[in-house]
């Protein structure tokens, strides 16, 4: 299964934003970047792509720039679920430079034809935890990873759970296409519980478990491990910190 986009530009399943949607993005494509006149690089790459096919939601772009800018020409490890024709692990590695190691994983044994240098492709069922147990020490600690996989409800939380704690402190976790969570044939729904999207209302709770008055909720790994969460249309974009009890004080004068 290749999720939503794939479907969508096949023109078979579902509209693109652009079509069914008013406001802001209603014409579906920002074409200028957020951030100076050198542009997004990331959206220059797509828009005039050199290498393999490559398929994703235009918004992303700025999405990937704002929280990825920060990995660029340093030893970083990106994990990919979802690689399809490769497109995006080449785009991966001319964004983040020479140093980066792109790890891209997918159910289809073909894309192992895609390795090149700096490229390594590792076959596997995203909704497998062992296969995924396996994965963790295969690579080691990551400091991106991003889902772009099959998109289902439960392949996002299992690779979720599995793959958030191999990320390094500072790391960020990307999962993508989360308007399957209110499609039913990815198991979503309206509110629907077990949607990654009800996942993350959470993960939410969970991240304010230092502030629990009757034990609700409590405190997890995750109210240690998230630094932050932003939602944007069908991108969460999770940050991993080591977090500690937040402490609240004052100071300066008084005023009354
Ligand atoms: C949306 S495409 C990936 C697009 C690619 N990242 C890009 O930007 O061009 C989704 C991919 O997920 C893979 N996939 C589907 N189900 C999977 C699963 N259970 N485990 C791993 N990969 C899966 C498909 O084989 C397909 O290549």
């Amino acid at each position: 299964m290749w999720g939503c986009r794939c479907r969508t530009l096949a023109g078979h399943a579902h509209p693109h934003p652009s079509e069914r949607r008013s406001g802001p993005h209603a014409t579906g494509l920002r074409l200028t970047a957020p951030d100076g006149p050198d542009g997004n690089p990331l959206l220059a790459y797509f828009l005039d792509n050199p290498g393999r096919l490559l398929h994703k939601w235009v918004h992303y772009f700025d999405i990937y720039h704002r929280y990825l800018a920060g990995f660029r020409d340093r030893p970083v490890v990106l994990i990919e679920f979802g690689v399809f024709h490769g497109g995006s692990l080449q785009m991966w590695k001319q964004y983040l430079g020479p140093q980066a190691r792109i790890v891209g994983v997918d159910i289809n044994p073909a894309c192992t034809s895609l390795e090149e240098p700096q490229i390594e492709v590792v076959i596997g069922d995203q909704e497998d935890r062992g296969f995924l147990a396996s994965l963790r020490e295969l690579i080691g600690p990551a400091d991106v990873v991003i889902d772009d996989g099959g998109h289902t409800m439960a392949q996002q939380i299992a690779t979720f759970e599995e793959m958030f704690p191999a990320l390094t402190p500072g790391g960020v976790y990307l999962v993508e296409d989360l308007h399957t969570s209110y499609w039913e044939e990815y198991g979503g729904g309206y509110r629907a519980p077990g949607t990654f999207i009800e996942y993350a209302k959470d993960l939410i709770d969970q991240l304010h478990g230092w502030h629990a008055r009757d034990g609700q909720p409590e405190i997890t790994d995750y109210t240690r491990g998230i630094g932050a969460m932003h939602v944007h249309d069908s991108v969460i974009v999770i940050d991993k910190h080591l977090v500690t009890a937040p402490e609240v004080r004052m100071t300066g004068k008084a005023s009354f």
